[in-house]
Parts: structure tokens; C-alpha cells; sequence
């Protein structure tokens, strides 16, 4: 943070008058849920995005990034288009929405810093979208209910970027609490803080280092397999949403699914969205092994079924289960490389990294990246200036 102050002084000729963060997240369990109106749970955690930020006359807004070389400069004006590729589409996405809805916002000086892991599966885009659109509310007090950043930020993230997703991750990075996990009913937005008592194991984020990107992997295909085979569904079944289905209906009626692939992809969501429900029920009884096994099953229904992971998260969980002292492991967010988490035992971490790096470099021929992780706050801005 005090860098960000500094390196903001050498680029502005001024100190910042505010400096926000926003996390990344990692979902424990409830994986391609979000877009078919279930239940999942993701949390916060530590690492995140930073803005030093400060107002200016000139009615100029200044997009400048520590992670990046390109920056960005544009007048204030009705509307913005998105530029290729570059990272402040993120929050000039957010800019465009928030004037496009009629708030009143005037020239800004930005530099972002982030420590995110970029298209890992940690949620870097929503962290920096939900941070823009905090920042747009914090400094033109433009009274936005919590909620109404979260969507505002998917609302960017489907309509300005281009990716189809879900409510989750923006939701997540807006409402995370300190050890807390968030149950999120992703139809009414209903959700519970449940505490994510880790005892004795601690919550690994492992990643695969095999880079991807969101927008150009097969997420959007996932996302029209699951509405055709709701809309087969829906010939014979009263539902809105792929989870308002339980798996004894499912059973009963997935012959009106004509493609077999439709098929597995439905009954990966189905069985999930009750796996949900049951990690829920068993984090409140304290059994975390039990919450381990889902974990493991998740990850099955996700290679299996929705056909979302791969080699490189596989060996990982595949490792994980052959580890005593792991009870639970799964690929978290929408796969295709990425992050896999795990729970293990707090002071085997050591030597889970060890043999994890030489089991997986063996077979994929370069190291994963293994860190503990602290289940961390939601948007805020930061004290201490
Ligand atoms: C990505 C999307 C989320 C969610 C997950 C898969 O993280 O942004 O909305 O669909 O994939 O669970």
C-alpha cells in the first residue's frame, strides 16, 4: 500500500486522496451454478486489487496500472467503447455503466496495483470491476446498495467484455466477510454468512500455472448447453432455472434431453446444486472431512460431466487424494486450467507443497504455485493513509 501511495506521487505529482481494495475469491464449493440459478459458496480471500485515486478538474479520466504498461486517458463524455484486449476495459466497463445509468461523475486520476494471480481463476476481473464501481460510489457519493455494485460489475463483465457468467464471483468480492463463507442463493440473491471454521487444516489455493483466458475458453459454450437442456426440460417441467429441478425429477424426465452431452452437462448442475446444500449442512455440524469428500465429488461431476478441467487439475487433485493428511480438494472457479483449493492439515503444508511440485512436474513438466490462503473482507476502503 505504501508503494501504490509512492508510485502514485511519481506519476500524479500528488498524493492520493484515497486509496480502495477488492479481493479475488475462491469458491469452496457450487461450481458453474451461478448462471443456472442455484446455490453456491464462495468467499474473499487476502489478495486483491488496490486504487490510489484522486479527483481532477480537467474532467480527464487517467487509467494507470502497476501491472501493466499501457494506460489510458480519456475525456469525460456520454459513453465509451471497449479498446481490444487492454486490462482497463475492466473499470472504463464500469465507467460507461455507471454514467449510462444517469450518475454524475467528474474526471478521476487512477492507478491500480493488483497481486491476483491474472486469468487464474481468482476472479482479477471482477475484483477490479467491483473496486471501480466502489470507488465511483465512494467518491461521487452516489448511494448504490451493495448489491447494485455487484451488479452493475456482472452487467459489464457479460455485456461490455463479453463473458456470459454468473453473479458469484462479483458478488463474492463486494460481500466477502473475514472466515466467512457466503451460502448465495444465486436466483433471489438471498445469501448467509456461514463461519469457515478450518481447525486444524488450512485452506490451500494451488495453481496450475497453465494460463487461460475466461472469455475465450469454452464458458460461454457451457453456458448455451445449459439452457438448451433446460429448454428441452421445460416441455414437460414447470422450472425457470436448471437447479429449481431436483435429481429424482431429473431422473424421471431426461429423456426429453435428446443429446447425450446436454444430458451429462444438466445432471453435473443438478447433482451440484444438492452437493451445496449438503457442504452447508455439514460445515454446521463441524465436519470438515465430510465437507472434504464434496469437495472430491464436486471436482468428479466437474471433469466428468461438465468436462471443465484437465490434466493439470487433475493431477492435482489426484495427488491430494493419495495425501493422509488432505481431506478435500477440487478445481475452484470455471476450470480450464486455473486454481484447484485444498484442505490440509496446518502443519503438513510444507510438505504437501514438496511432493505436490515434484508429482505434478513430473507429469506436466513445470511447477504448480502453493500458498495458504486467509479467507479475507470484501470492497473497502483501506485505513491507515
Ligand atoms: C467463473 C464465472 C462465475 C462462475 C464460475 C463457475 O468464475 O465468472 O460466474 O460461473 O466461473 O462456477
Amino acid at each position: 500500500m505504501a508503494d501504490i501511495k509512492e508510485e502514485f506521487q511519481k506519476r500524479f505529482q500528488k498524493i492520493p486522496d484515497h486509496i480502495f481494495f477488492s479481493p479475488g475469491r475462491v469458491n469452496l464449493i457450487g461450481e458453474h451454478i451461478d448462471y443456472n440459478g442455484g446455490n453456491v459458496m464462495p468467499c474473499a480471500i487476502s489478495l486483491g486489487t488496490y486504487l490510489a485515486v484522486s479527483k481532477n478538474t480537467d474532467k480527464v479520466f487517467r487509467f494507470r496500472c502497476l501491472n501493466f504498461p499501457e494506460t489510458a486517458e480519456l475525456h469525460l463524455q456520454n459513453s465509451y467503447t471497449k479498446s481490444g484486449k487492454e486490462w482497463y476495459n475492466y473499470p472504463l466497463g464500469i465507467l460507461n455503466q455507471v454514467i449510462a445509468l444517469g450518475h454524475p461523475v467528474s474526471g478521476l486520476d487512477m492507478l491500480f496495483e493488483g497481486n491476483l494471480p491474472i486469468g487464474a481463476g481468482l476472479s482479477s476481473s471482477a475484483s477490479i470491476e467491483v473496486l471501480m464501481a466502489y470507488a465511483l460510489d465512494q467518491l461521487f457519493q452516489l448511494n448504490l446498495p451493495k448489491v447494485e455494485i455487484a451488479l452493475i460489475s456482472k452487467k459489464v463483465e457479460n455485456e461490455f467484455i463479453g463473458v456470459n457468467c454468473g453473479i458469484m464471483d462479483q458478488f463474492a468480492v463486494t460481500f466477502g466477510e473475514k472466515d466467512k463463507a457466503i451460502l448465495l442463493n444465486c436466483d433471489t440473491l438471498d445469501y448467509a454468512l456461514l463461519p469457515f471454521d478450518t481447525g486444524d487444516y488450512s485452506l490451500v489455493i494451488i495453481n496450475t500455472n497453465k494460463t487461460r483466458s475466461l472469455a475465450d475458453s469454452k464458458y460461454n459454450e457451457r453456458f448455451a448447453q445449459c439452457g438448451a437442456a433446460l429448454k428441452a426440460l421445460k416441455k414437460e417441467i414447470d422450472a425457470r432455472n436448471l437447479c429449481d429441478i431436483d435429481i429424482e425429477t431429473f431422473q424421471s424426465y431426461k429423456y426429453l434431453i435428446a443429446d447425450p452431452v446436454l444430458e451429462k452437462r444438466a445432471l453435473h448442475v443438478i447433482s451440484e446444486n444438492f452437493r451445496v446444500n449438503k457442504a452447508a449442512k455439514v460445515l454446521n455440524e463441524n465436519n470438515l472431512d465430510e465437507f472434504g469428500e464434496l469437495m472430491y465429488q464436486s471436482h468428479e461431476s466437474l471433469k466428468e460431466l461438465y468436462e471443465v478441467s484437465g490434466i493439470e487439475l487433475d493431477t492435482i487433485v489426484e495427488f491430494c487424494k493419495t495425501y493422509r493428511d488432505c481431506i478435500g480438494a477440487r478445481m475452484t472457479g470455471a476450470g480450464f486450467g486455473g486454481c484447484a483449493i485444498a484442505l490440509v492439515d496446518k502443519k503438513k503444508i510444507g510438505d504437501f507443497g514438496q511432493g505436490l511440485a515434484e508429482f505434478y512436474k513430473a507429469r506436466i513438466g513445470y511447477e504448480p504455485t502453493v500458498f495458504a490462503s486467509e479467507i479475507g473482507y470484501g470492497v473497502r476502503e483501506c485505513s491507515g493513509l
